[in-house]
């Protein structure tokens, strides 16, 4: 059985998933009416890994004879000044979901619930993974600035970027 403290903190992080799905959900819709269709396809593909974050938590609190709440989002935002404008975003939401997650791993150890503590381990490196991700587009975006043949290139490659990181899970 979960304490409640335990039950609340991975229902808000359950919260945060959805909302980053939602959130990765709106910059591919962008992206693809902005013509970025390499781009749009990444970001589908992240918003549903986000969504798959979710559901493990809910399953797992579920299966641990808690109550997992389905949460109520809000509304992302629906447009970007630019490619770097939108990774630098999705960057910095990745490190403070790091951080929420290590709140999380925090309150598991106060509370003396390793079972759980030993469950977010998958976030944990999942996070590693995720902000590693987010840079390695950053320092591309970085070098590639403004010039057009650059960001075309980047939209072209951006799914290779992210199957080279899979590849290492
Ligand atoms: Fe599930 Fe990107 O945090």
């Amino acid at each position: 059985m979960l304490k409640d403290k335990i039950e609340t903190a991975l229902n808000d992080q359950i919260r945060i998933e959805a909302q980053s799905s939602q959130i990765y959900l709106a910059m591919a819709s962008w992206a693809e009416t902005e013509g970025l269709g390499g781009t749009a396809q990444f970001l589908y593909k992240h918003s549903d890994e986000e969504r798959m974050h979710m559901l493990k938590l809910v399953q797992y609190v579920n299966e641990r004879g808690g109550k997992a709440l389905v949460p109520q989002l809000s509304q992302p935002d629906r447009s970007y000044e630019s490619l770097t404008n939108l990774f630098q975003t999705l960057l910095n939401h990745e490190i403070m979901v790091s951080g929420e997650i290590n709140n999380l791993v925090e309150v598991c150890l106060n509370e003396k619930d390793y079972t759980t503590h030993n469950f977010m381990q998958w976030y944990v490196a999942e996070q590693i993974e995720e902000e590693a991700l987010a840079r390695t587009i950053m320092d591309k975006l970085n070098m590639i600035g403004e010039d057009k043949g650059g960001l075309y290139l980047f939209d072209r490659d951006i799914e290779s970027i992210s199957l080279t990181v899979d590849n290492t899970k």
